[in-house]
């Protein structure tokens, strides 16, 4: 097969993107359709490519068209609006992906726009800032070939109205390799967007030793100073090359369902997908020894039940995680546990609780 004919296929990182993505809607579509305090969600895939891959294999446009479909023949009864926006900047690529939705049963409202992800991306911030309802939430995928379309002050303003969710894919490696380039006074012209954008997401280049590294300021930065919760998934190709995605969200709920995402397609780690996908059971021993040990130091102050659950989330892990290590430490009689509210076992870490601020339980460490 020439070289040309093997460009555009879904190759095993891009596989390990679209599943997140995908992962995610499965797992947060049905949250949103059956609760009371959404009436409408909108998807917005800003660079959606073309339906199909050269190899037959779905884009994500085709892949999420098709899991609307399933929550909603799921969910009969849910009155929840629903629209799908696709946008490319490539003529051909979105005339294949329109036809390809005309030639499906609609079910819900779909838009294909032709235009440059930012002008789109400013229009719908116009739009979703002063004109949307507060029962609507929304999501935005940004899928671009690289970090020049990538800017921090557009996503501030996506996440401003605190019903939108983003996330973002981003080829890693080949901002590690250039990093040192952003350095001095005197910046080459071919590394001024560099440049940007590590001054954007505020990276101190001298603390990045590799790809994990950025990966994390990152995703510190789309924080927003904690403004909202962010986590990333790393890939890694056969090639050794880092790509990343990045989540923020506002709502805990939002995160704790990218968090069980993440464990389902790195079910050792939570972390990343590497190529090799090797089973590793020290792998998954010293990530939970590192858990153990953050527990360790966070709970020498009295913590609650809604903080210890926030706080699990936040550093990537599961609520069984910490739920399990806490029973340990009780077992070694290692901890102070107090109940409230008729509680009487348990660590209650969950988001009924965190929701309706249920305190349950107060864990401190004794020794
Ligand atoms: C990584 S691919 C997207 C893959 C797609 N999300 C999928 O599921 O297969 C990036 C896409 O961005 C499109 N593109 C490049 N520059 C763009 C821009 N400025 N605005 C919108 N789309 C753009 C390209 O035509 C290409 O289809």
């Amino acid at each position: 097969m020439s070289r040309k004919e093997t460009k555009n296929t879904v190759k095993p990182h891009t596989e390990a993107k679209l599943k997140f993505y995908i992962h995610y809607l499965e797992r947060y579509l049905p949250i949103l359709f059956t609760t009371q305090y959404v009436e409408k969600i909108n998807i917005y895939d800003m660079f959606c490519g073309q339906a199909f891959y050269d190899d037959g294999k779905e884009s994500g446009a085709v892949r999420a068209f098709k899991q609307i479909q399933r929550v909603q023949k799921f969910y009969p009864e849910s009155k929840t609006e629903i629209t799908l926006t696709l946008n490319d900047l490539s003529k051909k690529r979105i005339k294949i992906t329109k036809e390809w939705l005309e030639s499906q049963k609609q079910t819900f409202l779909t838009r294909t726009h032709n235009e440059d992800a930012t002008d789109l991306i400013k229009k719908l911030i116009d739009g979703i800032n002063n004109k949307q309802d507060s029962k609507t939430r929304n999501l935005v995928f940004i899928d671009p070939y690289g970090y020049k379309q990538i800017d921090k002050l557009l996503i501030e303003e996506l996440l401003r109205n605190r019903r939108t969710e983003v996330i973002i894919f981003l080829p890693i490696n080949q901002m590690t390799r250039f990093k040192d380039k952003t350095l001095g006074d005197d910046i080459e012209k071919d590394f001024l967007p560099l440049k940007g954008f590590v001054e954007q997401f505020d990276i101190d280049v001298d603390t990045i030793s590799g790809d994990i590294d950025l990966i994390k300021a990152i995703e510190q930065s789309l924080t927003f100073k904690d403004e909202y919760f962010a986590t990333s998934y790393h890939i890694k190709n056969q090639k050794g090359s880092y790509y990343a995605l990045f989540f923020i969200t506002q709502h805990i709920l939002g995160l704790e369902k990218i968090v069980e995402v993440k464990w389902s397609l790195d079910d050792q780690q939570g972390s990343g997908f590497n190529h090799t996908n090797q089973v590793d059971m020290f792998l998954e021993a010293q990530k939970t020894d590192e858990l153990e040990q953050e527990l360790q130091l966070y709970l020498r102050e009295s913590k609650n039940n809604n903080e210890i659950y926030e706080w699990t989330l936040k550093l990537g892990f599961k609520p069984k995680h910490t739920n399990k290590i806490l029973q340990k430490f009780k077992k070694n009689n290692k901890i102070k546990v107090e109940y409230f509210l008729n509680a009487k076992s348990g660590y209650h870490l969950n988001y009924s609780n965190y929701k309706n601020h249920l305190i349950k339980v107060t864990v401190q460490l004794i020794s």
